[in-house]
């Protein structure tokens, strides 16, 4: 059951190999990887711009050439990444926790990139791209003067990403249910926790008896979280990570 506030070794104590981990990721983990966050102030071009504006049905449907170019930047920026330490720790701990559920916001394969397997990308992929029309699939196709057209039904292409007012797959919604439903530890990291659904998983899992544990440059969740971790979430995650190896090779040796 939910134990109350903790400290970071008390955290420790609790990630046994066999404990059931949920960790929900969203911009933040990528900032360090040098990909601007939502909230965080946008530079030059996009700046006029509300994201809202740019990610919804609607913003397509008024300028596609628009949208489909705020995505190419986006995607240009995330070619030129590289997974950072964050990404990679949580690639180990799929190792290292087999009930490790990883959920990101993110749409940048980072997480994938640092050798992570199972990820439920649960806001798509600016990887790919799909029709308006028939959510056909299609490999990513720059826009000419207008955007690329899908090859079996012709209608326009777009981002395969969740915008805002669409609905989540309903299966990933499942499985994410299922996971925050078991899960005795829930770690949010780099995440505003403003967008729905996945700003109410935290309160799901404490519900369910979950440990709660933010991770995140600022203040988020101070008041309803069991422990609050402000930092670099790479940084965070490192120190963590040797903690967790300190004491599993305490317990490894005799005495
Ligand atoms: P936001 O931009 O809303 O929030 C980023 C969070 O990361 C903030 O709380 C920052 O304080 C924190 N942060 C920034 N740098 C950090 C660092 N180095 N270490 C730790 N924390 C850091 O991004 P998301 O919460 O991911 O949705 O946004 C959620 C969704 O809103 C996105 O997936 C997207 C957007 O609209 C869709 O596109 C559907």
């Amino acid at each position: 059951m939910n134990s109350g506030k903790i400290d970071e070794q008390g955290l420790i104590q609790q990630l046994l190999p066999s404990t059931r981990i949920v960790v929900l990721t969203g911009a933040g983990i990528s900032a360090e990887s040098g990909i601007p966050t939502f909230r965080d102030a946008q530079d030059g071009l996009w700046s006029q711009f509300r994201p809202e504006d740019l990610a919804s049905p609607e913003g397509f449907r008024k300028n596609p050439k628009l949208v489909f170019d705020w995505y190419a930047w986006r995607r240009n920026k995330v070619l030129e990444a590289r997974p950072n330490s964050g990404h990679q720790i949580l690639a180990a701990w799929e190792q290292q926790f087999p009930h490790l559920t990883l959920i990101t916001q993110n749409v940048d394969g980072l997480h994938q990139a640092a050798g992570s397997q199972q990820v439920i990308e649960m806001h798509g992929s600016i990887h790919r791209l799909v029709c308006m029309r028939q959510r056909h699939p299609s490999p990513w196709v720059e826009a000419a003067d207008t955007v690329p057209l899908c090859a079996l039904c012709a209608s326009q292409l777009r981002p395969d990403v969740v915008w805002f007012g669409e609905m989540l797959d309903r299966g990933i919604l499942q499985r994410i249910g299922r996971a925050l439903a078991q899960c005795d530890v829930f770690i949010a990291v780099g995440t505003s926790g403003l967008v729905y659904p996945a700003a109410g998983f935290l309160d799901e899992a404490r519900h369910a008896g979950a440990l709660t544990v933010v991770i995140n440059k600022e203040k988020v969740g101070e008041d309803r979280v069991d422990l609050l971790l402000q930092g670099s979430a790479s940084e965070i995650l490192q120190r963590l990570q040797s903690s967790w190896n300190q004491r599993s090779q305490g317990m490894d040796s005799p005495g």
